[in-house]
């Protein structure tokens, strides 16, 4: 049944009016600044604010305008985002700056549609920009909407199919009013995070009570419908941590895996936790290699890593083939007072911390 126009606009004055009274006190909230936007906005997706925010100080801190970030090397912008995940998004960030300041004259694009051709730049991305910084009516659909709206117009939809996104924004485009498109994005966003929440939602209070699908038919634990069929694959490293003196053999990670552009060891990879020797370290036998008790796991979004260390002594007077070894394998010596600099995914910081690095 097709709503009608006054009960969109009942919805978006209500949740306008939930907001002016709730709203969460973000340092991007206020700002007209299409990068400081872009910025947050980048740093946000799939991350919670609270893991959000000392990233987002820093990235101001260090690189204020668009210039600063694409005047900076890459390793610099990666290790400011050490500890964040999803690392094509810095390095889309970085990419990104580069083009707008050195095509675009450093002027941000400044509509939806020419916001989407940035890289890293989705629907939601274009449409939060375009909305704060610019005031143009689109509506944002992430996690928080899919929720407020399936519940409050009952939609049945599973999420995580194909035509729910095209459905949802239609939704959103009609709700969302012309006169507030910036504020209303944030209400949805801030009332999905603290109000509808997927878990203890806070019915009792909601202004939306009287007129909210799920809660009339008490549907508000099964919205949004969310039919998951991403497959997790389990993944086993052996990583040998390669010694040398003071140098420590490294590896930066290239494109077709995880965490390209990161620094880890050189690695062996099985189905199951049980190794088969591939490598071949020079100047070492077997005695020389002793593993670490300690496992590793760690979690990504279509991925569970586990990880073991073995660490790998070579004496000084083998440097000069380990050199040469390092070269022809595209490994790297580092010194050990330089790891800190490196940029390095979240596993192998555990693995140093333990080490007191
Ligand atoms: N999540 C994504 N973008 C956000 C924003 N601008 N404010 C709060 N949470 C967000």
């Amino acid at each position: 049944m097709p709503h009608k126009t006054t009960e969109y606009q009942a919805f978006s004055h209500q949740i306008l009016t939930w907001y002016q009274e709730n709203p969460r006190e973000l340092p991007w909230r206020g700002t007209h600044d299409p990068y400081k936007i872009w910025l947050s906005e980048i740093i946000l997706q799939q991350t919670r604010v609270a893991q959000g925010l000392p990233y987002y100080y820093a990235f101001v801190e260090t690189y204020p305008t668009v210039k600063d970030l694409a005047l900076a090397p890459e390793e610099e912008v990666l290790r400011l985002w050490q500890g964040l995940g999803y690392y094509s998004r810095a390095r889309n960030l970085h990419a990104c700056a580069k083009s707008i300041w050195f095509d675009m004259d450093g002027v941000f694009p400044k509509t939806y549609d020419e916001l989407l051709k940035l890289k890293g730049v989705g629907s939601y991305t274009a449409a939060a920009i375009a909305s704060f910084a610019y005031g143009e009516v689109k509506a944002v659909v992430d996690g928080n909407v899919f929720r407020v709206l399936s519940r409050y117009f009952g939609i049945e939809t599973d999420i995580a199919s194909s035509k729910a996104k095209k459905e949802f924004e239609a939704l959103a485009n009609q709700v969302i009013p012309k006169d507030q498109p910036g504020e209303f994005n944030q209400a949805m966003m801030d009332f999905g995070a603290r109000l509808c929440t997927p878990k203890s939602p806070g019915c009792e209070t909601c202004p939306l009570k009287s007129s909210c699908f799920a809660l009339l038919y008490n549907m508000v634990a099964d919205l949004p419908l969310k039919i998951n069929k991403v497959k997790i694959k389990e993944r086993h490293f052996h990583y040998y941590v390669i010694k040398c003196g003071e140098k420590w053999v490294w590896k930066k990670r290239t494109s077709g895996d995880i965490w390209e552009g990161l620094f880890d060891f050189p690695q062996e990879e099985s189905t199951n936790d049980i190794k088969k020797r591939t490598i071949e370290i020079p100047s070492s036998s077997k005695e020389q290699i002793h593993p670490f008790p300690k496992k590793y796991r760690h979690i990504l979004s279509h991925q569970r890593l586990n990880a073991v260390f073995s660490e790998v002594e070579i004496e000084k007077e083998n440097l000069v083939e380990l050199e040469a070894w390092c070269e022809n394998e595209g490994f790297m010596l580092v010194a050990e007072d330089k790891i800190e600099y490196l940029a390095k995914p979240k596993l192998i910081v555990n693995f140093l911390n333990d080490q007191g690095i």
